[in-house]
């Protein structure tokens, strides 16, 4: 995917605008306004904000290699505010589809996006904000549809089956009036309203050919430029700028990094941080967890930081029954008509603990992140732990942060604090974690929900190969939340359950030593030979790498009980990453092979290993001997032989952290190997520091993985991405242009900013190692 981007700072474009009721009466911000333009094509992005209010524009256009039944001529506006957003579909009048271009161009009123504004009535309400652009068609233009309201419903449309709601999309207003057009919906709140206006511009204007009509509810458009402006009245959001959203010691990462850093300031907010953009512009618990985990060492601390608004947004939104973690908010337009759906008149915030999805499994893959998800529950200890306890402000703040009352934004956990929540949810943890200590067998394995085929990050049909027992949630996701619940109780912090300061820990090591060998695969040698060389006879178009294997190939199974009654899905993987990322096992007997197998396989090429030229892929399916595997684990399936840019990061700062355990800081420099002393070090030295052939190899597998990562940093900001076989190399590919394995409905839009991919920011290659 080749990315083009553009980033600035506009000194005050409020003032330079000459358009009458946009941005004059806006209260001056202090900082300028800052804007991101990304392309990926046929896309091209364009991000404003200010301090009155963050937008996006995505405008499609098609290119000449396009697929015109899938890419045709769509503005989309997105907002965070709400997750609310307005989505417009053009078509050539009269011409075949791929005849008309469409684009948003740089003018006296926006670079290409300027702020509008217009004052509150009645004062005290939310004033209408928004954006304003040239559009320009190319041709003559008829605007067919469009949908105002909530991203989530735009998404119905987009990804779902073509899905509209008709007592939504009756209720816009088409108005013509002697400057031009508008739209304009009020929401199910009755109070907010989505506009849009479009008007002649320029050459427009004095062109007869230029003009906006209206008839029935088709607008149609000549060739020319209009203004469109779009405008919300709903609250908007409190952004945290690059400087606000980085810790003292990285504000310099702003200017080194300016467009990730832009990128990250839009995505974060005061309340909550959000996990993509256009699709995921909201409160996602998975992914702000895992962010927050990777970036750590960068985001801001303190009262109204990015540390605090993503753990206080994950608490706020607790189940207070159950302890379960919210996966995914419903807010804005949507949370009205989800709740009309139940028969509530409300707009209060909902969130997906369970399955609401209205599609069948196989509609989209995106649309599986709407099920019910099992490991998110696991981060929010780790994540509290890593900054209530380990962080100095953090832990400063942790009586004040957890005394903080919820219900401000989730009314139903009104009288509880996010402490009580906190503890509630902890409790939920220590009841699944139970029977598995009492009895490890693998009944008492944490498995996915009733009827499920996803509820971790690997969420789309194939991600677990149908398997119910997932590897990453049992070996590492579990141990890590006990081993955080205990230190978060011996801090006192859970005051209520005071003996989890010793019980956490005591189910902690069953989980961490018990779990692996229920995943375990073993194939000798001449067996692992043959099966890559079988693989790549009929899937692969490449060298089967088979002579690099040298000896038994061992990695863990993705999940237990898979579909076509397999007891282990035996694809190898990347989710060691978790364990080495979250957890310091004691078991030598474990940790050191453990270490060295997950070593070779990321030094291995494809399909002998993890490793390709485009990078480490998440799933090697070349071991399975059996169609099921090499036919669902594809180049084209969102968790098949794919790269994921935050995986990449997460091995790599798990083998950093690993590697790091075999140094002290007092006699020894950084970077310098314990050798046999373990009486001087407060934690013993694992054993594998000491082996060489082990140490070594993690090592290089670290360095191999480095060197893959920085010869793909141009992909590093996007969600994931895949490769075509091509002259002997893997060479990059966006997945969205691949084929969706079979059975999957249609292909990923992906999203051009996705939180958890900012992770490099803090994720550096530790020049001690090389
Ligand atoms: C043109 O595009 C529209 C919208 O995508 C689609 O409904 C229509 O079928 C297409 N027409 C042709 C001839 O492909
Ligand atoms: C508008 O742009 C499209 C796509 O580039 C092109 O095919 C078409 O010929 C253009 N139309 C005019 C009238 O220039
Ligand atoms: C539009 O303006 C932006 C911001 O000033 C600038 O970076 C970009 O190059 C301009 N684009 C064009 C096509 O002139
Ligand atoms: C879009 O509107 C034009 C003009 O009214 C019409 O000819 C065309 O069939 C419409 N397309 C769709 C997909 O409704
Ligand atoms: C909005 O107004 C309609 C019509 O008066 C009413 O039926 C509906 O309950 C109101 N919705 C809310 C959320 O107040
Ligand atoms: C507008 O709609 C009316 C009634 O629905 C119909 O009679 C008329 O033909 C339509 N006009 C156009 C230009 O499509
Ligand atoms: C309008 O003016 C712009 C440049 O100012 C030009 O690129 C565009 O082709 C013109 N459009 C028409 C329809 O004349
Ligand atoms: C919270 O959990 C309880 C118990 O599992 C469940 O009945 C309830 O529906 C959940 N609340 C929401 C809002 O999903
Ligand atoms: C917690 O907050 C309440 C008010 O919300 C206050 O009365 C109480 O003293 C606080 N407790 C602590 C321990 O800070
Ligand atoms: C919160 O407490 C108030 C007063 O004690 C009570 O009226 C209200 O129902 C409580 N709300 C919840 C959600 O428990
Ligand atoms: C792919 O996976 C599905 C569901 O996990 C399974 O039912 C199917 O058998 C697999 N496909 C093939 C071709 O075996
Ligand atoms: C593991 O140990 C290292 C020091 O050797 C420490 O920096 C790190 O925080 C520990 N990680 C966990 C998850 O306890």
């Amino acid at each position: 995917m080749r990315i083009i981007i553009q980033l600035s700072l506009l000194a005050s474009l409020g003032a330079a605008t000459s358009d009458a009721y946009l941005a004059r009466s806006a209260p001056k911000c202090s900082d300028p306004a800052s804007t991101l333009s990304l392309t990926d094509l046929p896309y091209h992005n364009y991000f404003y904000s200010d301090c009155n209010v963050a937008t996006q524009a995505v405008v499609t256009t098609p290119q000449q290699d396009s697929d015109l039944s899938i890419i045709g001529p769509r503005l989309i506006i997105a907002w965070p505010a709400g997750d609310s957003g307005a989505c417009m579909f053009f078509e050539p009048q009269g011409s075949p589809n791929g005849t008309l271009a469409i684009e948003l161009v740089n003018s006296t009123i926006g670079a290409p996006l300027g702020p509008v504004y217009s004052a509150p009535k009645p004062p005290g309400k939310s004033p209408s904000v928004g954006v304003q652009s040239v559009l320009r068609f190319n041709a003559t233009a008829t605007l067919n549809l469009s949908i105002l309201g909530s991203i989530r419903t735009i998404r119905d449309f987009v990804e779902g089956p073509s899905l509209l709601h008709p007592e939504l999309q009756d209720t816009i207003k088409f108005i013509s009036d002697n400057t031009g057009v508008s739209l304009q919906r009020t929401w199910l709140d009755n109070v907010t309203t989505t506009k849009l206006h479009f008007k002649p511009f320029g050459n427009s204007s004095s062109n007869s050919n230029g003009q906006v009509r209206l008839s029935n509810k088709t607008v149609t458009f000549g060739a020319g430029d209009y203004i469109m402006s779009a405008s919300i009245n709903y609250p908007q959001l409190t952004a945290l700028k690059p400087k606000s959203v980085l810790n003292t010691a990285s504000k310099t990462l702003a200017a080194e990094q300016p467009a990730q850093a832009a990128a990250l300031s839009f995505l974060s907010y005061s309340e909550k941080l959000m996990a993509g953009a256009w699709r995921f512009l909201t409160y996602f618990g998975r992914d702000s967890m895992i962010s927050a985990l990777l970036l750590e060492p960068v985001l801001s601390d303190g009262q109204g930081s990015a540390m605090e608004a993503v753990i206080g947004a994950v608490l706020e939104r607790v189940n207070r029954t159950d302890g379960t973690v919210c996966h995914e908010e419903t807010v804005g337009d949507y949370a009205t008509w989800t709740n009309a759906q139940k028969g509530l008149n409300s707009s209060a915030m909902g969130c997906d603990y369970k399955m609401v999805s209205t599609y069948s499994s196989s509609t989209h893959v995106a649309i599986l992140t709407y099920f019910q998800q099992i490991d998110t529950d696991y981060f929010l200890p780790v994540l509290m732990e890593r900054y209530l306890v380990q962080n100095p402000v953090g832990k400063k703040r942790s009586s004040t942060f957890l005394n903080t009352t919820a219900g401000t934004i989730n009314p139903a956990n009104a009288n509880l604090t996010w402490g009580d929540l906190a503890l509630i949810s902890s409790e939920r943890v220590m009841r699944l974690a139970r029977p598995f200590f009492l009895d490890q067998t693998k009944a008492n394995l944490i498995r996915l929900n009733e009827g499920e085929v996803v509820g971790e990050w690997r969420d789309s049909t194939y991600g677990l190969g149908g398997g119910q027992i997932p590897y990453d949630v049992n070996t590492a996701l579990v141990p890590a939340a006990l081993r955080a619940i205990g230190t978060l109780a011996r801090s006192g912090l859970y005051p209520k359950q005071r003996h989890w300061s010793t019980l956490a820990d005591k189910y902690a090591k069953v989980w961490e030593d018990s779990t692996l060998s229920f995943f375990a695969v073993e194939i000798p040698k001449e067996r692992a030979q043959s099966l890559v060389q079988s693989y790549a006879k009929s899937h692969f178009p490449g060298p089967s790498q088979a002579d690099s294997i040298d000896s038994a190939v061992h990695f863990h199974a993705v999940a237990l009980e898979g579909s076509n009654n397999l007891s282990k899905v035996e694809v190898m993987n990347t989710d060691d990453c978790f364990r080495h990322f979250l957890l310091n096992t004691t078991n030598d007997a474990q940790l050191t092979p453990f270490l060295n197998q997950s070593a070779n396989n990321i030094k291995r090429t494809f399909p002998a290993g993890l490793m390709t030229d485009a990078g480490m892929i998440v799933a090697n399916p070349a071991f399975g001997n059996d169609p099921i595997y090499a036919q669902n684990f594809t180049t084209g399936a969102y968790h098949g032989t794919v790269i994921w840019s935050w995986q990449l990061a997460m091995m790599a700062k798990g083998l950093e952290m690993q590697l790091g355990r075999c140094e002290v800081q007092s006699n020894f420099s950084v970077g310098s190997r314990i050798r046999g002393r373990q009486n001087s070090v407060p934690s013993p030295v694992p054993a594998f520091c000491t082996d060489d052939s082990v140490y070594y190899n993690v090592k290089d597998a670290y360095n191999t993985l480095w060197d893959s990562i920085e010869a793909n940093s141009e992909q590093l900001s996007a969600e994931v991405w895949s490769w075509v076989y091509r002259e002997g190399k893997f060479v990059t590919t966006p997945l969205g242009v691949l084929p969706a394995p079979p059975g999957v409905g249609g292909q990923t839009e992906s999203n051009i900013r996705q939180l958890w991919s900012l992770t490099f920011l803090a994720v550096n290659r530790n020049e001690n190692y090389r």
